[in-house]
């Protein structure tokens, strides 16, 4: 069931970390590598689908035959999904995007000091602000990385920014996820379902991950 479902369709993907830059040579970031988002799109094109990714900084070079789109800043990012948003049959949330930015950037470099404050203002969520627009035949993924409460945070981002996926990852082990070749998730979905994933290599976990996505669709659809 829901073998072809990826086919013909147009997934986009975020994938790595956005920077928020401070002045010429600061920015704030996220830990992130895109290899867990890399690999989805890596997967999405295998099962026959036309995938764009909207990246942020990575550690590692996209997979050949994907689209790239280079998107430094959330706000770089939001424009880019804005703009192709509305052609995607699935959207997967995979960024680290960073949740705040400095207030103002400074035009030159910030000289040191004895101490520096800084005042940040959040930045626009992208995933939440596409959960706003969807329509009910585009299919929405998130990631939530979360370190307490997993189970209640995972199932209160699916519902507050109106996803039908969030795969959950445990961020406060080592061993598996932030730069890690390997991951072990959670995945939610908005009809109540729930799929463990053991501790996996990232490319075949995405791969069983769209398979479940497919999978799950044919059944509730
Ligand atoms: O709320 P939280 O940051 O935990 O949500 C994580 C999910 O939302 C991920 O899928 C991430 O890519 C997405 N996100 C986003 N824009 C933001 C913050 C998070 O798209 N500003």
């Amino acid at each position: 069931e829901g073998g072809s479902f990826f086919s013909g369709k147009f997934v986009l993907l975020t994938v790595g970390a956005t920077q928020e830059p401070l002045d010429p040579v600061r920015f704030l970031s996220n830990r992130s590598s895109g290899k867990m988002g890399f690999a989805l799109a890596e997967a999405a094109l295998r099962r026959g689908a036309r995938v764009v990714v909207v990246a942020g900084a990575t550690s590692v070079p996209p997979p050949p035959g994907v689209e790239v789109r280079r998107a430094l800043r959330t706000e770089d990012m939001l424009h880019a999904v804005e703009e192709l948003f509305p052609a995607a049959d699935v959207f997967i949330a995979a960024a680290a995007v960073a949740d705040y930015r400095p207030k103002s950037v400074a035009l030159q470099k910030i000289k040191k000091g004895n101490r520096l404050v800084l005042e940040l203002e959040p930045t626009p969520d992208i995933l939440m602000e596409m959960g706003k627009r969807r329509r009910s035949d585009q299919v929405l993924v998130g990631f939530a990385a979360e370190t307490e409460n997993l189970e209640a945070n995972a199932r209160d981002k699916l519902v507050r920014k109106n996803l039908d996926f969030l795969v959950l990852n445990d961020v406060s082990r080592a061993d598996v996820g932030f730069e890690a070749d390997e991951n072990e998730v959670v995945l939610y979905d908005r009809w109540g379902g729930r799929f463990t994933f053991p501790r996996e290599d990232k490319r075949v976990l995405a791969d069983k991950l769209l398979e479940t996505i497919a999978a799950r669709l044919a059944a509730v659809r």
